[in-house]
């Protein structure tokens, strides 16, 4: 399998990574933008970088089949997505050898999984989802699409976590908790009530940024 690399930051470099000890062949790395030049890292990783106005012409040349989109910004992944299906090729996942993933869970495509990742039985995991580094998704959790658990996340049993939510570095949420699309847990947290749409909660128990808006946030 021969896949391209869409994006230039930590996420493409989790992704370099990850392939590099699969058999999966990366055959390039593109900068986001169509006009930014290409980037110094994936040289360590013996992967050529390109700008992405040639990506067609690249793709073609190297018989790319499919590709990861690499960017935690929600309308640009969205967009890029399109772009990608549109032009043949395939979304794949990103999967660490080391993340341990439960025969009965299910992961969409386009996701990036990180080492000592365990996700339960039963647990789902929506398209172009990035999991950072041992992240737990205990049994039954719904885990939308574009959304993103920060390294050592843990999330316990039937959780839901809306699309393009974030839950970041070390938070945790209780059981059968649903985090509203968009929202945000800050560093930490403990989230112990549901978090409507749209909403940053930050702190033990977690409460919204702006405790005005508390009565509207839970
Ligand atoms: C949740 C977060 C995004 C909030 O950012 P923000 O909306 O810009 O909030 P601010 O920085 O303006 O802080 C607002 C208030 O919340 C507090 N706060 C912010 N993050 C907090 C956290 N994680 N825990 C507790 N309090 C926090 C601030 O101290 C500030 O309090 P104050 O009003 O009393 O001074 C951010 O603080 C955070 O937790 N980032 C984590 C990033 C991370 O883990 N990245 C890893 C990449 S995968």
């Amino acid at each position: 399998m021969i896949v391209a690399l869409i994006g230039g930051g930590a996420q493409a470099k989790y992704a370099a990574e990850i392939f590099r000890l699969t058999d999966i062949h990366v055959a390039a790395v593109f900068n986001l933008k169509e006009d930014q030049p290409p980037l110094e890292w994936p040289k360590a990783y013996g992967v050529e970088t390109a700008y992405f106005k040639d990506f067609q012409a690249i793709i073609q040349k190297k018989n790319v089949s499919h590709a990861v989109i690499c960017t935690a910004n929600i309308e640009e992944k969205k967009h890029l997505s399109e772009r990608i299906e549109k032009s043949g090729l395939t979304l794949l996942s990103a999967i660490h050898p080391a993340a341990r993933i439960a025969t009965t869970a299910t992961v969409a495509s386009g996701c990036i999984i990180n080492a000592g990742a365990v996700i339960q039985p039963f647990a789902t995991i929506g398209k172009n989802t990035m999991i950072h580094a041992n992240v737990i998704v205990e049994h039954d959790c719904k885990i939308g699409e574009y959304s993103n658990l920060g390294p050592g996340s843990q999330l316990a049993g039937w959780v839901q976590i809306g699309d393009g939510a974030t839950v970041y570095t070390g938070a945790s949420v209780i059981p059968a908790i649903k985090i509203g699309t968009r929202s945000i847990v800050g560093a930490g947290a403990v989230v112990t009530e549901d978090v409507r749409d749209t909403i940053t909660v930050v702190g033990v128990p977690a409460k919204p940024v702006d405790a005005a808006t508390k009565e509207k946030a839970f």
